[in-house]
């Protein structure tokens, strides 16, 4: 993944921009966005201006430019690192269906050294231990090979090390595995997109741990029905979501997560034949001093394994990579 840039490319056009952030700081936001509107003018090229210029233009309820601004910033950058076409989507009338991997992939990159004093020390996050109850409760063995998709910097995996023989972590961002690799409880990390992992020709998991992760995912067709396939029989997933109420399957909101219904969780589940063994609302964490509520959602493999999703069998059929060796991290 290639860094975040910041820099016009123009020492001058730079020190403008300080400019505005001096503006801005200063609550003087109709001259903040007619400055950096002209440094754009003068930089057409510049994605972060325009990203910026957009976020300006919403702040101040001026939606026409914010959106032009973002329309430009997508155009230059199509894998769109900052995210800007997700802002966008809050004034589209469908919903989109994935995030763009590089955002995500820089979000997480820029943000993994501070994101277990963020997180737990300061938003309360509690997911990985409340899903550890829930699931310790339902099961009271050891599991002998568990997954945990979007591994992050591990707190999830910490949580269900001590009653898992051999775990698995996954996630897209490289900053993050270095920060669960420190951690030295993983026997196995790999740097994938859990939207595009390769067939497995069996079952390999008795547990699939998902903390936290599809919040950046719209459908979750594609990602449970593979954890269908990657269960053993009546192997376990346990995940979390952020709750829409039940007039959408799903919807992103403003601060770029996505939250899923319970009629939508319980459709595709079904779909996949994965069955429903505890289903809690609860807090999850919070976002700008406000509770943010979703579910917490156990489901069990059926004894014979389901169909695959047609979308499925043509994405990875030509695809047989084992995780655990396509990695830089592997413990072993
Ligand atoms: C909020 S963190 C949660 C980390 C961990 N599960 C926990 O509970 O602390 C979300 C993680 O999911 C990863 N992630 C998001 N989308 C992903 C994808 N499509 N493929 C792989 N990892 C993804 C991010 O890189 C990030 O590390």
């Amino acid at each position: 993944m290639s860094a975040l840039v910041r820099s016009s490319g123009d020492v001058s056009l730079d020190r403008q921009y300080n400019f505005v952030e001096l503006l801005e700081r200063e609550n003087d936001q109709k001259a903040a966005l007619e400055l950096l509107q002209d440094i754009c003018d003068r930089a057409p090229h510049w994605v972060w201006g325009w990203y910026k210029l957009g976020l300006l233009a919403q702040t101040m309820d001026l939606t026409d430019r914010a959106v032009a601004a973002w329309q430009k910033a997508v155009a230059l950058d199509p894998s769109d690192q900052l995210g800007a076409g997700l802002l966008l989507h809050q004034y589209a009338s469908q919903p989109l269906e994935q995030m763009p991997t590089a955002f995500v992939e820089t979000l997480f990159d820029q943000y993994a050294d501070r994101f277990d004093a963020s997180l737990v020390g300061k938003l309360g996050y509690s997911v990985p231990e409340n899903l550890g109850l829930i699931v310790s409760e339902l099961h009271s063995e050891r599991f002998s090979t568990a997954l945990d998709l979007g591994c992050g910097t591990g707190l999830a995996g910490a949580v269900f090390r001590p009653v898992v023989d051999h775990l698995s972590g996954v996630d897209l961002s490289q900053s993050m595995l270095v920060k669960s690799k420190a951690r030295k409880i993983y026997d196995s990390l790999s740097k994938a997109d859990i939207l595009n992992l390769p067939y497995l020709d069996k079952p390999q998991y008795d547990l699939i741990i998902a903390a936290d992760v599809f919040i950046y995912m719209g459908a979750l067709e594609r990602v449970l029905n593979w954890i269908s396939l990657a269960l053993q029989p009546n192997g376990f997933v346990a995940f979390s979501v952020e709750s829409a109420d039940d007039s959408v399957s799903y919807q992103l909101g403003s601060a770029r997560r996505y939250r899923h219904s319970k009629s939508y969780l319980t459709q595709v589940l079904d779909r996949f034949g994965l069955a429903i063994i505890a289903f809690n609302e609860t807090t999850l964490r919070k976002d700008r001093g406000i509770d943010v509520q979703g579910f917490l959602v156990v489901a069990k493999a059926p004894l014979i394994q389901t169909a695959r999703h047609p979308n499925y069998v043509e994405a990875h059929a030509d695809v047989s990579l084992n995780l655990e060796q396509d990695n830089d991290y592997s413990l072993q």
